[in-house]
């Protein structure tokens, strides 16, 4: 994969423009940050090429990209679903809800639809528990959901989508 020369110096510019403002280790997230909105997630080359740009072996890059779960390595669709797995959330059949969900999009867990509309996620505990069990598409928060509602709704965002 050919990195997009235009998105490479606005990556170049956000490294020299941070360079100096922040500690190392969250300074290699902040560029991380700034190289997934820019390609919409971590291509191999992107990160080849940060760890070459800021003099970090690749492996470093590596090791932070794949701990925190807000990093895709993959890219992903137009729509992020991803299901609550907290205590509160799995308590009160979220599970379930991720079950109906996979088989209605026929993905697991971080892979996206064919159709490049849907990647699946699960996350822990957003801070919504009194809204159990809580699915998001993107920024949205649907409480309350249930298998039947989950499929429901996803079916009304591709129908929107396409
Ligand atoms: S456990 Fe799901 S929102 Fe808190």
């Amino acid at each position: 994969m050919n990195l997009d020369a235009t998105k490479l110096s606005e990556l170049d510019a956000f490294m020299a423009e941070t360079a100096h403002k922040t500690n190392s280790h969250s300074y290699v997230i902040a560029v991380l940050h700034k190289a997934q909105q820019l390609f919409g997630y971590l291509p191999r080359e992107a990160m080849d090429y940060i760890a070459h740009a800021m003099n970090i072996p690749t492996a470093h890059i590596w090791g932070v990209a794949t701990f925190y779960h807000f990093f895709n390595l993959k890219p992903v669709g137009k729509h992020p679903v991803s299901v609550c797995m907290g205590t509160a959330c799995y308590v009160k059949g979220a599970k379930l809800v991720l079950d109906a969900i996979k088989e209605e999009l026929r993905i697991t867990i971080g892979e996206t639809t064919e159709d490049g509309i849907f990647t699946l996620q699960e996350t822990r505990c957003i801070g919504a528990c009194g809204l159990a069990p809580v699915m998001m598409v993107g920024d949205k928060i649907y409480g309350d959901i249930t298998p039947k509602k989950a499929v429901k709704v996803l079916a009304q965002i591709r129908k929107e989508t396409v």
